[in-house]
């Protein structure tokens, strides 16, 4: 055998072993490509090789360009192979870091957490308990006298047209039950109960013909009752600043307007400062660039309801309020569409959060 072909035997030894280091010290697709274009790329050992044959004789030239193309293939099986074991071995990897295993026990931060509005709901509660505020609660499907009636709305007044109630069939004229449409009727049943001077707040579902975005048919308020002699205004007025900038951290801008509500007499609206932009952004989506958001309704409760209550309205006055738990909550977390409270997934409450 001439020098040349005896060189170039040599030389394909010595490229098959580098080939094989290559290959098995190759233990990521980068590595792997690498030797890829290292032996077999258009610049590679092997591809140069095979250029060489030209140097020798045409007896010599077959057996040697044979071995070549063997050696060519051989590599690129074996590339192939360790691509895909690379791949499946990748694969693996990230399914055993991604696998959660519902059966284990929760470790660290307990699993689950309380919803959104029930955070809201136990805050807001907690702020009044501060205040001396008890809780009361009533019951959900109830009677068309306390959820009206005893709220200065006889069935003939156009208030209970505000309302889109959901009544239980079967029942006739009068009497009729229905899901209540506010907590305020908690107010008349603790009035009753508890008698004066009282101070209470009851959260709890209420339920209203509506869905869309920001309604829902079931949502959740916040009534609150103040009975006592000579109960000003202005204690409603410190009252309701003190609860909003509790709940929100920060002490807030607060505007009460002029409102009507059959309950109350008279009664107002409170509008908060925006909790997003403070009013500086023209163009804030939470208040839609007016600086203010409506929060709730309250006022001094009305004669005929204190009345209503079993207790006597020249001897006691107080005032009521009533706040959307499920809006407050909404302002507190940034959350867009009040359906969310009530879908399933709960990525949307974690997401941002630690695992
Ligand atoms: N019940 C009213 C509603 O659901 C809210 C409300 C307004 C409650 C004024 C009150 C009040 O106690 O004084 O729209």
């Amino acid at each position: 055998m001439n020098p040349v072909a005896e060189s170039i035997k040599e030389q394909i030894k010595g490229v098959r072993t580098a080939f094989e280091e290559a290959l098995a010290s190759a233990s990521q697709t980068e590595a792997l490509e690498e030797a890829r274009v290292r032996f077999t790329g258009k610049k590679g050992e092997l591809t140069s090789l095979l250029r060489s044959l030209g140097k020798l004789s045409s007896e010599e030239r077959p057996a040697v360009g044979q071995e070549l193309n063997a050696l060519r293939d051989e590599m690129e099986q074996k590339l192939e192979a360790r691509k895909v074991q690379l791949r499946d071995a990748e694969n693996e990897r990230l399914e055993a870091e991604e696998r959660i295993d519902v059966t284990l026990p929760p470790r660290g931060r307990p699993a689950g957490a309380f919803h959104p509005v029930f955070q809201t709901l136990h805050e807001l509660v907690n702020i009044m308990q501060g205040l001396g505020y008890s809780v009361a609660l009533g019951p959900e499907k109830e009677e068309e006298h306390y959820n009206f009636d005893c709220l200065n709305m006889p069935s003939w007044h156009p208030a209970r047209d505000m309302q889109d109630t959901f009544y239980f069939p079967g029942e006739g004229q009068g009497g009729r039950s229905l899901l209540r449409t506010h907590t305020s009727p908690v107010q008349v049943r603790s009035m009753l109960k508890y008698g004066a001077p009282l101070r209470i707040v009851c959260p709890g579902k209420t339920y209203r013909r509506d869905n869309d975005p920001t309604h829902s048919p079931m949502f959740h308020q916040m009534e609150g009752l103040m009975i006592d002699k000579d109960v000003s205004f202005s204690v409603l007025k410190g009252t309701i600043s003190e609860m909003t900038s509790a709940f929100f951290g920060r002490p807030l801008k607060n505007r009460f307007r002029a409102s009507y509500f059959p309950f109350t007499e008279p009664s107002m609206e409170l509008d908060i400062e925006c909790v997003e932009c403070s009013g500086r952004n023209p163009h804030c989506r939470v208040c839609k660039g007016t600086g203010w958001l409506e929060v709730g309704g309250m006022g001094m409760v009305h004669p005929a309801v204190i009345r209503a209550g079993g207790i006597d309205p020249d001897v006691y006055n107080g005032f009521a309020f009533g706040f959307g738990l499920d809006r407050m909550a909404m302002l507190k977390y940034g959350i867009s569409d009040l359906r969310l409270f009530f879908d399933g997934n709960v990525s949307y409450f974690l997401s941002g959060r630690d695992a």
